[in-house]
């Protein structure tokens, strides 16, 4: 007569010394990215440039103290994290206010046609790229329109 013989189900389980072990090698890697990133000299982008998260979307009123600069060519200001300028040829731009080597407040030099960085004396193009470093990462260049009946400019991602 043939005997039945059951055989024991595997168990889909993990033992508990193998379970550990996975479980310090991720948490280990995840402290070890951390640690290199903190204590890299590497330049980090700012994700959110304008520093709320949200896209950019502004509407600056020349009418205002405030925006007055922008009312003459070469002139510019610095609002929510852009830096927006009116060009020489008379041109709005807009990018990034925020050096991309140590985030430090950018200026806009109408005769260079670049906009610069007091600190490290970096320098960026009217696009935004680095045209000197120490700065490696572009800015981030918005969209301009305006609106010479309401003398508005509108900043727009
Ligand atoms: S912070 Fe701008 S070049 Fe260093």
């Amino acid at each position: 007569m043939e005997k039945l013989v059951s055989t024991p189900k595997k168990k889909n389980t993990l033992e508990r010394k193998e379970f550990m072990k996975q479980v310090g090698i991720g948490f280990g890697g995840i402290l070890l990215m951390n640690c290199l990133q903190a204590c890299s000299d590497s330049e980090i982008p700012d994700p959110m440039p304008g520093g709320s998260g949200d896209k950019v979307d502004i509407t600056l009123d020349l009418n205002l103290t405030a925006n007055n600069k922008l009312n003459t060519p070469g002139g510019y200001v610095v609002t929510n994290g852009v830096i927006v300028a009116r060009t020489l040829a008379d041109n709005f731009i807009a990018v990034s206010a925020k050096c991309t080597h140590q985030g430090t407040i950018l200026e806009y030099r109408p005769s260079q046609k670049d906009f610069y960085c007091p600190l490290h004396e970096s320098e960026f193009s009217e696009a935004g790229a680095v045209e000197k470093g120490p700065a490696t990462g572009a800015l981030v260049r918005y969209n301009v329109t305006s609106d010479e009946t309401s003398n508005t400019v509108r900043v727009f991602e």
